[in-house]
């Protein structure tokens, strides 16, 4: 696996299969190229002179023989334009180097990207992001293919950051371990939601979370299964699963990083390994891409994965409903009434509206853990890529700051939110004349109302809820899970430890 470290030091002095340095557009070199290129006697201007290199953001140029370097190659990158350089950019361009490295076999590099200072950045975030983005560029899930796709030779192994100063070391190692800590989540949410839906059923997903109990030994699992799901009376739930050969489960994991008597963060994530749309049955194209519709549960065991790698010093709860959503002569029906948990009835009037269904008495069943807030993720609304396409979540909820801090957490992970609005007005849009509720509002606004119907579930709490329909896996060529917002949620809540270590802080003195 890939391994990354930092350090400081010069550019000519590194012993190194290569070195990254950065160019920026119309020939302005970086600090290291300037270096190098002063030890070199005009090497790199004599490149970007003739116009091989120009800059472009992203643009990469591998260089040998370059005189009076200790390393084997250079590699030069395109930063773009110096004034526009954010830390957005700078992630890009150390992506695409160290990807080109790997397909060209090199085994290891000393990248002084790192070093570079980024108007409104900070070490913490360039790194992570830095680690985060090389690690999705090296992923592959290929352990279904028999012939594994031939990578390069030698792999990548090992990547290597300059620091600016030897001061930033030790913390610099603090945002490695952490980046590694997030980055190993991700791959594990990647890894769930890429499993075809004959291997990843409610069954092996929750074999799957009591495994991490193993390595992970600061979590804890129980799973719920459904006679206990019966008798907490969790029918919309279960009304959902009966259309289903496989059995539903109820995942639940507790990481207990703070006292006992100190309210948990409770996740709670969509898991439909499946969806079918059930007797609402989906068309044909593209209904493969359903199997990715436990994107939510995915990424909740991959953030339960990183907070208990970093040992968050909170609690954090994590419940998974998970099901299978298929047609059968047992399914659940349009125009059925089921009770859910909270006692409020349902109209069912589309089975394939089925997360909201699952989710509600997850979300009830959070409210015994009495917590300090509930943050909801879902694939839950195709709406929501019609509205805001595939660049960022949707977030609503019913304590404006909880919003304002995932969407804060996404900037800063560069895993983006956005707000849509939760008002009363579209409750009316839920109105049935069977039932409390109906399960959906029509086609207006189809991720507001899917909010809408959850927020009946968790009126006594602070509750955000993220529709990842867009955002947890990608289309087209690069079809396959993004582990997203496992990069938000990690940032969330260790802006929450840090906040309750504040606090403390605070009170002993
Ligand atoms: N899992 C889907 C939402 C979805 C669809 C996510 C496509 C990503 C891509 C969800 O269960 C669903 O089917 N929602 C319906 C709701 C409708 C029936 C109100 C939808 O979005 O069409
Ligand atoms: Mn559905
Ligand atoms: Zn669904």
């Amino acid at each position: 696996m890939l391994e990354f470290s930092v350090k400081s030091g010069a550019p000519e002095k590194q012993r190194t299969a290569c070195l990254i340095v950065g160019v920026f557009e119309s020939r302005r070199l970086t600090a290291a190229a300037e270096t190098i290129d002063q030890v070199s006697d005009g090497f790199i201007t004599a490149i970007t002179r003739r116009g091989d290199m120009d800059g472009e953001l992203g643009d990469t140029l591998l260089l040998h023989g370059v005189p009076n370097v200790q390393a084997d190659r250079v590699m030069l990158v395109g930063l773009g334009k110096e004034r526009e350089l954010d830390t957005r950019g700078l992630v890009k361009a150390t992506r695409a180097a160290v990807e080109a490295l790997h397909h060209r076999g090199t085994a290891e590099c000393v990248s002084h990207l790192s070093e570079i200072d980024v108007r409104g950045s900070s070490m913490e975030q360039v790194l992570r992001q830095s680690i985060v983005a090389i690690d999705d560029a090296l992923y592959r899930f290929d352990e279904l293919k028999t012939d594994r796709e031939l990578g390069p030779r030698r792999p990548l192994r090992k990547v290597t950051f300059i620091l600016p100063t030897r001061r930033e070391l030790m913390e610099a190692e603090r945002y490695v371990r952490e980046a590694t800590a997030i980055s190993n989540g991700m791959r594990m949410a990647k890894n769930l939601a890429n499993m075809p839906a004959n291997l990843l059923t409610p069954t092996t997903m929750a074999e799957h979370a009591r495994k991490m109990t193993e390595t992970h030994l600061q979590l804890s699992v129980e799973v719920l299964d459904a006679s206990r799901m019966e008798s907490l009376g969790m029918h919309a739930l279960l009304a959902v699963a009966k259309g289903s050969s496989e059995p539903p489960k109820l995942i639940v994991m507790e990481h207990m990083g703070a006292d006992a008597d100190t309210p948990p963060i409770v996740l709670v994530g969509k898991g439909v390994t499946f969806d079918t749309g059930g007797i609402s049955l989906k068309p044909g194209p593209d209904m493969d891409q359903m199997k990715f519709d436990m994107g939510g549960a995915a990424a909740t065991i991959g953030v339960m994965s990183a907070v208990a790698e970093m040992q968050l010093p909170i609690n954090v709860v994590a419940i998974i409903p998970t099901v299978e959503n298929m047609p059968d002569g047992a399914a659940l029906k349009p125009g059925d009434v089921i009770r859910s948990m909270s006692g409020q009835t349902i109209e069912v009037l589309n089975t394939d509206a089925e997360g909201r269904l699952i989710l509600c008495d997850a979300l009830t069943y959070a409210a015994r853990y009495k917590p300090a807030a509930i943050v909801d993720l879902a694939t839950l609304t195709g709406a929501c890529i019609i509205a805001l396409g595939r660049e960022p979540s949707a977030v609503l909820g019913n304590h404006n700051p909880l919003v304002k801090e995932l969407i804060q957490a996404g900037e800063t992970t560069n895993d983006r939110a956005w707000q849509l609005p939760l008002w009363d007005e579209y409750q009316d849009l839920l109105k049935s004349n069977f039932a409390d509720m109906a399960n959906i509002g029509g086609r207006e606004g189809g991720s507001i109302t899917a909010a809408a119907f959850l927020s009946r579930f968790v009126k006594e709490h602070h509750w955000a809820h993220l529709d990842i329909a867009g955002t947890a896996w990608k289309t087209g060529d690069a079809k396959g899970a993004t582990g997203r917002p496992v990069p938000l949620l990690a940032e969330f809540l260790m802006q929450r430890a840090r906040q309750r270590q504040e606090d403390n802080d605070g009170g002993t003195t």
